[in-house]
């Protein structure tokens, strides 16, 4: 498995030279919760869309169900964990974003604030030469997880350090809206199991990102 330290520009670089002109390539970017795939992911297509790639960040997290069916099915308390996803409809998105057609593909993001999934946020045009797809649950081998991975043409694990990592990640349950106490009992407990699961889905990935370092 390789493994970089390497910084933004860098990073840039290689996600950079996946893009091809008339083609389609998807990079997983994978990660336990907090650990900075979304700011990466945000990062690295403004670099590769600076070079003139056309580019787009596509978030897993926008197939997050939405709070009254997870109210309904008794698992608002593990909000994150895997069975808390439409799992499949991510698959067949992902599906459409691979064999690119004449239309626009609307992907759904996930408004923190609300704490919800928003339909058909992000345009996926057909011309987008890189799709940036960036969650938790990329590599995880059980269905319909599993029929993501073969679709990306590469994926990347972004490993941090895990104290930093469980700091970050309470600041924001803290900044949007919960208290110290609820945001530590709920990183501790329900994220730290997601985040192990993640991080055995790690040797599925092309290369393991440190990052902390930039
Ligand atoms: N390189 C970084 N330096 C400092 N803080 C960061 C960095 N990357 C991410 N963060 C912060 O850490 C938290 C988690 O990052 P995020 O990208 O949301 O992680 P993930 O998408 O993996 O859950 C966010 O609040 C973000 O602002
Ligand atoms: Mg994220």
């Amino acid at each position: 498995m390789k493994t970089t330290d390497e910084g933004l520009d860098a990073l840039v670089a290689r996600a950079a030279a996946l893009a091809q002109p008339g083609g389609r390539r998807l990079l997983g970017i994978v990660g336990p919760p907090g650990s900075g795939k979304s700011t990466l992911a945000d990062a690295l297509a403004a670099g590769v869309a600076a070079q003139g790639h056309d580019v787009v960040v596509v978030p897993m997290d926008g197939f997050h169900l939405a709070q009254t069916e997870l109210e309904r099915l008794g698992r608002a308390g593990r909000k994150g964990a895997p069975d808390t996803f439409d799992a499949a409809g991510f698959v067949a998105l992902l599906r459409r974003i691979a064999k690119p057609g004449p239309d626009v593909v609307y992907a759904p993001a996930f408004d923190r604030a609300l704490e919800e999934p928003i339909a058909g946020a992000i345009p996926v045009t057909p011309d987008a030469q890189l799709v940036m797809v960036e969650g938790n649950y990329l590599l995880l081998d059980e269905p319909p997880w599993a029929d993501a991975r073969p679709m990306l043409d590469e994926a990347w694990y972004v490993r941090l350090d895990a104290a930093v990592r469980v700091e970050r990640l309470i600041a924001r349950h803290r900044r949007f809206g919960r208290g110290e106490r609820e945001a530590r009992e709920f990183v501790l407990g329900s994220d730290e199991r997601n985040a192990e699961l993640v991080a055995a889905s790690a040797e599925r990935a092309d290369l393991i990102v440190n990052v902390g370092t930039w």
